[in-house]
């Protein structure tokens, strides 16, 4: 019986389509939902076209009432029973009343190699601190914004010409490698961080 796997989107959705892609065959998961709190996301249109079934919610509506949203996401997400929930490219801060319902089920792309650099803007630091590398994380989601166990990291050298941009345009590739390797693993059992290259 395939695990359901439920993947919020905010924005392209590139690394939802990669996981979307890679559960297939033996795979022990499938996605049931891709659900997004902004209308126009492009993830959406790609993810229809896959055949997966969508949802929005979105979070406009409920300004300055993040519990509502979450009640709303928590809803829909219900009717789609997953087992695992997958954020990748959300754009939303979720509190520990939300990520309680999926403890231990909730999994996060994040584009700096954790702990280093929670929250935004994760390139421009990387290079502003003159560090030499940088990277992408895979770890589980708790109530503490990107900081819960790392269960993936990919690594790529910080060159002197990078900007913010060609840096995350370098990154991007291993985060569409990083994010399905770890998803099968924890779907399969394991936890033991997967590491790039
Ligand atoms: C990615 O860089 C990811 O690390 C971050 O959101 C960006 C957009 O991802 N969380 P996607 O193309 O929407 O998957």
């Amino acid at each position: 019986m395939s695990q359901r796997v439920a993947i919020l989107i905010s924005g392209s959705g590139s690394n939802m389509v990669a996981l979307a892609q890679s559960m297939t065959g033996d795979h022990p998961g499938r996605p049931c939902l891709v659900l997004s709190n902004d209308p126009q996301a492009g993830g959406l249109a790609k993810a229809q076209a896959m055949g997966i079934p969508t949802a929005v919610v979105d979070h406009r509506p409920f300004k300055g009432d993040r519990a509502g949203f979450e009640a709303a996401l928590l809803k829909v997400l219900a009717e789609a029973q997953p087992d695992l929930v997958a954020l990748a490219g959300f754009m939303r801060v979720l509190t520990g009343d939300f990520v309680r319902h999926y403890e231990g089920r909730m999994l996060n792309i994040h584009p700096s190699l954790l702990p280093k650099y929670k929250g935004l803007h994760t390139h421009s630091r990387a290079i502003a601190a003159g560090d030499t590398e940088a990277g992408c994380t895979v770890h589980e989601v708790t109530a503490e914004l990107d900081d819960g166990p790392i269960l993936g990291q990919a690594r790529v050298p910080i060159l002197p010409a990078d900007t913010p941009n060609s840096l995350a345009a370098r990154i991007l590739p291993l985060e569409h490698q990083l994010y399905p390797l770890v998803l099968r693993r924890v779907l399969e059992g394991g936890r033991s961080p997967i590491t790039l290259p």
